[in-house]
């Protein structure tokens, strides 16, 4: 184009000598413009053709150079720290961001209300953040009975005249939350209703289940009847690692105690445990130097899905990002939107809102908080920068609480713990913990309502947070006893 452009000017000159030279010119300058586009378009045609022959035999031969093990950090900036202190408190919340409310998890909508007004910049500014983390939103569900029937539904409900009531104009809420991509809905009314025991008690299948699986325990000969990573075994005191038989990944290790009831262990025990696990994973990264995204999976009883009652622990160090993309990655995921919207950590915003609306315990360096969106019964989520001594106290205090002081023995637990050596999109150390009904219970407690819709849980978080500050404050003292 530029060429001929050029031409074209000069053939306008009136001054025909000067203009033949001009044409010459032109034409030099041409034909070298055109070998120039010649030449680029071989080299061009001469890198495609290497690039896709390379593609070729990479893919029939499966040649995979290793830099594509190193794991891919574009999704994920570097984010401000997790910081779990907050300007906003439950105290200054009540008396400043929204006076006159109720905390419950009925009152949440009334206390968004009130909140929405407020003239505080410290509470508009977490006002902000909270109705872009979640959506809440209260629902009526009205129905009417036939006579037969008023009678049976009434009875179910203890022939409560109140709750009965209830019935016919139930408050449903669903809770939203907009970057980790869950929905929980509540109806409280359920959780009211009476239950009644199951028929067998689950003390005494905990104690037959215990002593017929103890006869023939692997894990309780751990050294003759589990595998081992080629890397060998990590040891402590009251805990060992074993290499899983059929793995789910390259490193996918467990951690056990040494002694078979996976219900009544004390701190120290506890604490052992996760530091093997921390030793566990430094090895494994020390052996595999790429292995970065650490994740923990705990069941308890084969009601909560545990393959063997000997307590376990699922752990998995991965080589190219956090397992599960529904959950742990997905967290990861949310928080990096939420910093490209906020410019702030994800987590610590998070915390500030559980801690306005007085649903945190803190214990040191770590917080805990009864998720507004738990995947299960009473979801506990334990939170801190670090996995330190703190998390791992505040999460003993958590199971603790659940298994003694409202005997639930049957409880599903995941844990993330910060990335070896990764920067970007970095997490804190966090655990979440639910509860799972009856041990004894056949009916499962999880259907395709939580597997394909959304999952639904009456337990108020008000109530689940006050079993973590009621075991932390019957069980402190045991801290002081290590
Ligand atoms: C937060 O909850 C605790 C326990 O229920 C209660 O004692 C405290 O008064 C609450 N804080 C506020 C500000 O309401
Ligand atoms: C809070 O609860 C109390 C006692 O149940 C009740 O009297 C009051 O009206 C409630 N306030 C709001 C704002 O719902």
């Amino acid at each position: 184009m530029a060429a001929s452009k050029e031409y074209l000017t000069s053939v306008s000159e009136v001054d025909t000598g000067s203009m033949l030279k001009k044409f010459t010119m032109s034409t030099v300058i041409k034909w070298k413009k055109h070998w120039l586009l010649l030449m680029c378009g071989l080299f061009l045609a001469l890198v495609t053709f290497y690039l896709s022959s390379e593609m070729v035999i990479n893919k029939k031969f499966n040649i995979n150079p290793v830099e594509t093990m190193s794991t891919d950090h574009s999704h994920y900036a570097i984010w401000p720290n997790f910081e779990k202190n907050s300007a906003v408190d439950s105290d200054f919340f009540k008396s400043t961001c929204a006076k006159n409310v109720n905390f419950s998890i009925t009152g949440l909508v009334d206390i968004k209300k009130q909140w929405a007004k407020s003239k505080n910049s410290n509470c508009q500014a977490l006002f902000d953040k909270f109705t872009s983390m979640f959506t809440i939103d209260a629902r009526k569900a009205s129905l009417s009975l036939p006579s037969l029937f008023k009678k049976k539904v009434k009875g179910w409900l203890a022939n409560n005249e109140q709750l009965y009531q209830e019935v016919f104009d139930q408050d449903v809420i669903h809770v939203i939350s907009e970057f980790t991509h869950e929905h929980t809905v509540f109806n409280p009314l359920r959780d009211k209703r009476p239950v009644s025991p199951p028929k067998e008690p689950e003390n005494s299948y905990f104690s037959t289940l215990l002593k017929e699986s103890s006869d023939n325990c692997d894990f309780c000969n751990y050294k003759d009847y589990t595998a081992e990573h080629t890397f060998g075994r990590v040891e402590s005191k009251h805990s060992f690692s074993a290499s899983n038989i059929f793995k789910i990944d390259t490193l996918h290790a467990i951690l056990a105690l040494k002694k078979h009831d996976p219900l009544h262990w004390k701190l120290e025990e506890f604490l052992d445990l996760f530091q093997l696990v921390n030793t566990w994973i430094g090895k494994a990264n020390k052996n595999y130097p790429n292995a970065r995204y650490p994740g923990v999976a705990w069941d308890v009883l084969p009601k909560c899905g545990a393959s063997q009652v000997h307590p376990h622990l699922h752990v998995v160090l991965d080589l190219q990002r956090y397992p599960g993309t529904w959950v742990v990655e997905t967290w990861r995921r949310g928080a990096q939107e939420f910093y490209e919207v906020h410019n702030s950590n994800y987590f610590s915003d998070l915390v500030a809102v559980y801690s306005a609306l007085n649903l945190t315990v803190t214990y040191g360096t770590a917080v805990a908080f009864a998720s507004l969106v738990p995947r299960k019964d009473h979801e506990i989520v334990v939170m801190s920068e670090r996995a330190s001594s703190d998390f791992y106290i505040l999460l003993y205090f958590v199971l603790r609480g659940l298994i003694d002081d409202v005997h639930k023995m049957c409880f599903s637990m995941g844990i993330a713990l910060p990335a070896v050596n990764v920067a970007q999109g970095k997490l804190p150390a966090y655990a979440r913990v639910i509860t799972r009904g009856y041990v004894t219970d056949i009916r499962a407690d999880i259907s395709s309502l939580e597997m394909f819709l959304a999952t639904n849980v009456n337990i108020d978080p008000y109530k689940t947070v006050e079993i973590v500050r009621n075991s932390m404050k019957a069980r402190i003292h045991e801290v002081s006893e290590i």
